[in-house]
């Protein structure tokens, strides 16, 4: 799986737009992932480039790196494929001297709350009410790992 990873440029801004549709109540439209590909310090991978299943997208900062989107297609569940990218882009960061590798994620979503635990992912706090949903809010979960501390089996 791991061989049909590979960085996003531009041209995949329409692709993650509709992956981000199937993912996520309030998709990125097209231009912002224009916007943010173009910024020197994100970068994007997408897994199965030529039959696009899912992508991620990363801010890097000094010695620090976030997530700011991942998404599957509704399809492509369950086969391992956020695990490839997270994975995927650790080398990347091991190979950059990134140190803390960080994210947020809502906490109503345990697909994405169990993907990131089951890679050592921890709580290290927590924006109450953060996110907007139709019957009430969500909590913005803030979760970090350490990049050198990171140990899994598909590592
Ligand atoms: C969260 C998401 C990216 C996971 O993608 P995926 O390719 O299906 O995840 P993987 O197959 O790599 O799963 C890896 C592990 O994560 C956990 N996991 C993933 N989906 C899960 C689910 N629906 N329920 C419980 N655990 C889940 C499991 O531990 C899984 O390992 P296992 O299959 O061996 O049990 C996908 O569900 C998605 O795109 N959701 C919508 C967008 C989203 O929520 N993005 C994250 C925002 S922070």
């Amino acid at each position: 799986m791991i061989q049909d990873i590979v960085q996003a440029g531009v041209e995949h801004a329409s692709v993650m737009e509709a992956l981000h549709q199937d993912g996520f109540d309030v998709p990125w439209s097209e231009q912002s992932f224009m916007d943010l590909l173009a910024q020197p310090n994100i970068n994007g991978w997408i897994a199965g480039p030529t039959n696009p299943m899912g992508f991620i997208l990363i801010r890097t900062a000094a010695d620090e790196a976030e997530v700011l989107t991942l998404a599957v297609g509704a399809s492509h569940r369950r086969q391992g494929l956020a695990r490839s990218l997270m994975l995927y882009v650790l080398r990347s960061l091991k190979e950059n001297a990134v140190k803390l590798w960080h994210l947020e994620v809502a906490d109503d979503n345990g697909a994405a709350i169990a993907l990131y635990q089951s890679l050592g992912f921890s709580e290290s706090g927590r924006r109450a009410g953060y996110y907007l949903r139709p019957n009430g809010h969500a909590d913005a979960v803030l979760m970090t790992k350490q990049v050198n501390d990171f140990r899994s089996t598909s590592d």
